[in-house]
């Protein structure tokens, strides 16, 4: 079989583990040849392509990033895009796609599969939130990068008195935020699911600070908003998929949490570090388990179809359950992190 693999949207920690392990086993198990698409479905649409065999995988188990590139080129945002990618695929005699993306590239994987490609997909973001799959590769790393970042900003918030207020990633769901808040002792959670009052946050902190707590960590994911829809943040650019370019919520409610408490606040925006960087060994694990789970799929004709966690044990799941809707925070996560609040 001829299999070619992408790599879409974001990088994650994790993805060349997912490729090694497809091509291990594709080689190996089924005599398959491979070709690597560059920078997601830019790849398709144009040609562009990479040698992808046992050698070109070589060592790169424990490198972040992706060997293939990424972008975030919609083809149902381009000219002809959908037919240039059948014609690519076509012309390079590709029998089957292994998609490895977060629900925009696995919901273009799902539309070309109901035109004709023979798609497998593998779920792929730091951010936790697709459906479908109890968790997403890359996601433990980033929790991991976060929560020792959490607490060295504790020991210089400490030594200062002060409060620091943590960004970090999450568009529409705050798995990050909450897993790296509890991990990490914060004073508050923000996520996207749920709209902050920074009264109640500040009124917390004055009360905190007076029963002896001199610093405090605040976490924030970055889609995070206010109740009363102030000091909203966005640049106003939109990507192929429509989604703006965030970051600043952090800056904002530091210089909010100061101006109204008194207590002098700092934010610190930890942004693509949580995206770069060796893949935990947890996540190795589950992107070679996803790997080896795509191409075994591709060989079954399981095609439509997206290779996902459940109870520990790796399944396949129709692409269009992944991509239906976000997976956002379970509220008994929220609880837990709001007990220490205090
Ligand atoms: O989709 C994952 C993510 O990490 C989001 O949390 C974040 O908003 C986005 O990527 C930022 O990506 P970039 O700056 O690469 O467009």
């Amino acid at each position: 079989m001829r299999v070619g693999i992408l790599t879409g949207g974001g990088d994650c920690p994790g993805l060349n583990a997912v490729i090694r392990a497809a091509v291990r086993k594709g080689e190996a198990a089924y005599a398959d040849t491979f070709v690597g698409f560059r920078d997601g479905w830019r790849g398709v649409i144009e040609g562009l392509t990479m040698p992808l065999d046992v050698e070109a995988c070589r060592g790169i188990l424990p490198r972040g990033g992706t060997i293939l590139g990424s972008s975030r080129t919609n083809p149902y945002k381009i000219d002809n895009g959908p037919e240039r990618c059948l014609a690519t695929l076509r012309e390079l005699g590709v029998d089957a796609l292994i998609a490895i993306g977060g629900e925009d590239t696995l919901g273009v994987a799902e539309r070309l599969g109901s035109e004709g490609v023979n798609v497998v997909g593998v779920p792929k973001t730091i951010d936790n939130d697709l459906s479908a799959t109890e968790v997403t590769f890359g996601f433990n790393t980033a929790v991991q990068i976060c929560v020792d970042a959490i607490d060295r900003l504790h020991t210089t918030a400490e030594s200062h008195d002060r409060v620091i207020v943590c960004e970090v990633m999450g568009r529409h769901a705050g798995w990050i935020a909450v897993h790296a808040g509890i991990a990490g002792g914060a004073a508050a959670v923000l996520v996207p699911e749920v709209p902050f009052d920074i009264e109640e946050i500040c009124a917390n902190l004055i009360r905190r600070h007076s029963r002896g707590h001199y610093a405090s960590v605040l976490v924030v994911a970055e889609g995070a908003v206010p109740r009363a829809g102030t000091l909203v943040t966005a640049s106003g650019e939109v990507d192929a998929f429509g989604h703006a370019r965030l970051g600043g919520i952090g800056n904002l409610l530091a210089s909010e949490i100061e101006q109204r408490t008194g207590f002098e606040t700092r934010a610190t925006i930890l942004g693509h570090i949580q995206r770069g960087g060796t893949p935990t060994a947890f996540d190795r694990v589950l992107a070679t388990r996803f790997g080896v789970a795509a191409i075994d799929a591709a060989h079954d004709g399981a095609f439509g179809q997206m290779v996902a966690l459940q109870a520990d044990a790796i399944v396949r799941v129709p692409l269009s359950a992944a991509v239906a809707e976000l997976k956002t925070v379970d509220p008994g996560l929220l609880a837990v992190a709001e007990l220490f609040h205090f």
